[in-house]
């Protein structure tokens, strides 16, 4: 399987001028679309060549780990942004009350933990295997679905994503970054998982490999004519 570099659900302009053009050029024309290529080179001809990208954020490690979950971070980066002004869903909303108190507090949090993330790596909101929100931090390309969390939210704090917009200034990216989440896409996942945990982006592979198999299955019907 070759991996592809996603196409941008929106214009290069439309994030302005919170975001750049400049830096979503050079953050997915040029940052992401490495990790895809340096991915697919690693991959080709191995264990992981015809593999989901689920199923090796799960099970590889070093150069091949850490480009696949840079491929799936970037991924639902870009998913999580919107032009367009977006809500949470009811369900969504109750949920970040009873974790957090209030979306007030939960923005404070989110945004503080994300300020204080030292060097790079990513903020994620998840759902834990309780069921509960949560906010989660992590290094580099480290990723939820090596931890057992359902991944709804992220936001990336490596320098590459704001730098050229805000220079060192973390905290003014992240303030305005928070006003371009995708709400409805939070949402969706979150709805996704409760109608069918083995859909879209809550395709965690469990201890005995049950969903990356289903995933496997499932791939394999789309690529089979009926
Ligand atoms: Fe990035």
């Amino acid at each position: 399987m070759k991996f592809e570099l996603m196409s941008l659900p929106f214009e290069k302009t439309a994030l302005e001028p919170y975001i750049s053009s400049e830096t979503i050029t050079y953050h997915h024309g040029k940052h992401h679309a490495a990790y895809v290529n340096k991915l697919n080179a690693l991959i080709e001809g191995g264990d992981y060549a015809d593999k989901p990208l689920e199923y090796i954020i799960k099970y590889a490690g070093g150069a091949i780990f850490n480009n696949a979950a840079q491929v799936y971070n970037h991924d639902f980066y870009w998913h999580g942004l919107s032009k367009n002004a977006t809500s949470c869903s009811v369900e969504l909303s109750d949920m970040i009350i009873k974790a957090f108190g209030s979306e007030d507090d939960f923005k404070k949090l989110f945004l503080a933990k994300a300020a204080a993330l030292f060097g790079s790596g990513w903020v994620w909101l998840v759902l834990t295997k309780e069921g509960d929100l949560s906010i989660a931090e992590f290094s580099n390309a480290d990723n939820p679905l090596r931890h057992e969390l359902v991944p709804l939210l992220t936001c990336d704090v490596w320098e590459h994503a704001y730098y050229i917009d805000y220079r060192n200034g973390r905290a003014d990216y992240l303030e305005n970054w928070w006003k371009l989440i995708n709400w409805q896409f939070v949402s969706d996942n979150l709805a996704a998982i409760e109608n069918d945990p083995l859909t879209g982006y809550a395709q965690v592979c469990n201890e005995d490999n049950e969903v990356c198999d289903y995933v496997d299955v499932m791939q394999e019907n789309e690529r089979t004519p009926s």
